[in-house]
């Protein structure tokens, strides 16, 4: 299979990207390269220093970092973002586009550019708690349980159909950060999975 043929995923990070690690180690371990033709092509973070974006440089991954800071405004942040995505796609057209703690609200310009290809990992069991402080917003309500969703990218935020659901516990003595932990663990087992979903269906 050339190059071109390959179906091509990029990731976003903001931060430590363990989601997207989880992915790359799926694919990988999985070989999706075998299964689907499909490769993690590169990595792009809004944070030119973080620590995802280290550890993909170490596995080999193309990088590239658009620190938002530098522009002013979203719209053209979100024109060079996509420019950098595209450009680590060898046939300069991802097949899919992954959000992988992802920090920043796109425009309705970048979601259109992507449409059906791009999708987001919320750690909520949405339509519950979409936008920040999720774990302590599902602790202040009483939420018996809490959980994580992936789901395709529209205009409106945290919003799109749902491709995979987790749910944990909510334990007496938790934490946001121990039920973030507890959330987080199944975000890495259901992102790969909805993601091999995806490519089986491409
Ligand atoms: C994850 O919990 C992800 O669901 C969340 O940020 C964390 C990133 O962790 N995403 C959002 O809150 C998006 N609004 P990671 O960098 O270790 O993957």
């Amino acid at each position: 299979m050339s190059q071109t043929e390959q179906k091509s995923i990029v990731v976003l990070i903001s931060g430590q990207g363990s989601n997207m690690q989880a992915i790359v180690r799926a694919a990988r371990e999985r070989q999706w390269d075998k299964r689907w033709g499909a490769r993690v092509v590169g990595v792009v973070s809004n944070r030119p220093e973080s620590a995802g974006l280290l550890w993909a440089r170490e596995q080999g991954l193309a990088t590239a970092a658009v620190d938002h800071k530098a522009y002013d405004g979203r719209e053209v942040f979100d024109a060079a973002l996509m420019q950098a995505v595209d450009g680590l796609a060898p046939n300069k057209w991802p097949d899919l586009v992954v959000l992988a703690g992802f920090m920043r609200i796109l425009t309705p310009g970048f979601v259109a550019h992507y449409a059906g290809r791009l999708v987001n990992i919320h750690p909520s069991l949405l339509p519950a708690f979409p936008g920040l402080h999720t774990h302590r917003r599902a602790i202040e309500a009483g939420c018996r349980f809490a959980g994580a969703t992936v789901h395709r990218v529209t205009a409106e935020l945290d919003h799109g159909e749902y491709l995979e659901q987790a749910v944990v516990p909510v334990l007496p003595d938790d934490t946001a950060d121990s039920l973030a932990a507890r959330v987080l663990t199944q975000e890495h087992l259901i992102y790969p999975r909805a993601i091999e979903r995806l490519l089986a269906g491409l």
